[in-house]
């Protein structure tokens, strides 16, 4: 499909709308992307300008359905099974001792795509005798995305970090491919949120850690830090939040605290 002409003016406005109720930057790097995906989303509703197809988006989407459709078409879902482990393993030790001592604790995997973060460290926790005491949480903005993680089906992309002392007792292999156990897939509470939702995020309470990984760099650093800002105020007392190994929030100048352990980086915020 030839994608259909994108003119500045046109791409100014349609990256801006986007970024606004998504975060996601498109600067003029991504602006064939953009052109390329809206393209398809306007020929799909019979529209042959992106222009029409702005104003469709601004005025004539009141409950953000074509919106959604839009977003499943540019978000990247790369994810795999324990990536980042040292992170997840960190992560798993700290609610571990959270719910020894508290006697339960609660963990947000907050852009958890197609479910492999939520899972792998569900599988760390009951390694530590731990997952009865802890509730997870995962959301994503994408439904397609969600449905994905609900099924609990992967292939070898999936796999490629997988230690498999910690998955072997969750999974059943055919061939390449893997079926995570229902149980497990059903410990999870799946949901679909959008970062930018204040209202959302504050209506899921408050955790002992938060996983926000490899999303922050689709957003521009305004963004980055009101999202950043918003997953510190739901973190308990002593909560942890973790960015991906290559995201610093350093430039953000909040006021965050960086902890160290183990070798393994994550965020808590700055005492008085
Ligand atoms: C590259 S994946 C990262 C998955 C996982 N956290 C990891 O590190 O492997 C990025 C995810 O962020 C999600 N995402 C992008 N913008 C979002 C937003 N505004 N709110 C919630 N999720 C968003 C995408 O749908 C995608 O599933």
């Amino acid at each position: 499909m030839e994608p259909l002409p994108l003119t500045p003016p046109v791409f100014s406005i349609l990256s801006a709308l986007v970024e606004e109720r998504t975060g996601l930057h498109h600067g003029l790097d991504k602006r064939d992307l953009l052109a390329e995906r809206a393209s398809s989303r306007a020929l799909e509703r019979g529209l042959d300008s992106l222009l029409d197809y702005y104003y469709l988006l601004r005025y004539d989407d009141p409950d953000g359905g074509e919106l959604q459709q839009l977003v499943e078409a540019l978000v990247v879902q790369e994810t795999f099974l324990f990536r980042e482990l040292d992170q997840l393993e960190v992560a798993a030790d700290l609610l571990a001792e959270r719910a020894r001592a508290a006697g339960g604790a609660r963990a947000w995997s907050a852009a958890c795509a197609t479910g492999e973060e939520p899972l792998s460290l569900a599988m760390l926790l009951a390694a530590r005798g731990a997952l009865d005491r802890v509730e997870l949480v995962a959301t994503d903005v994408s439904e397609r995305a969600l449905a994905r993680a609900r099924e609990g089906r992967y292939g070898p992309r999936a796999l490629r970090a997988a230690p498999p002392r910690a998955l072997d007792p969750w999974v059943e292999r055919a061939g390449d491919r893997l079926v995570v156990r229902r149980e497990l897939i059903e410990r999870v509470r799946w949901g679909r949120l959008n970062l930018l939702d204040a209202e959302g995020r504050r209506a899921l309470g408050r955790f002992d850690v938060i996983l926000c990984r490899n999303v922050l760099i689709y957003f521009a650093d305004a963004t980055a830090r009101g999202v950043v800002q918003g997953l510190v105020d739901r973190l308990a007392p002593d909560g942890a939040l973790f960015v991906g190994v290559s995201e610093s929030l350093l430039r953000l100048r909040l006021p965050l605290e960086c902890v160290e352990r183990g070798g393994v980086f994550y965020y808590r915020g700055a005492r008085p």
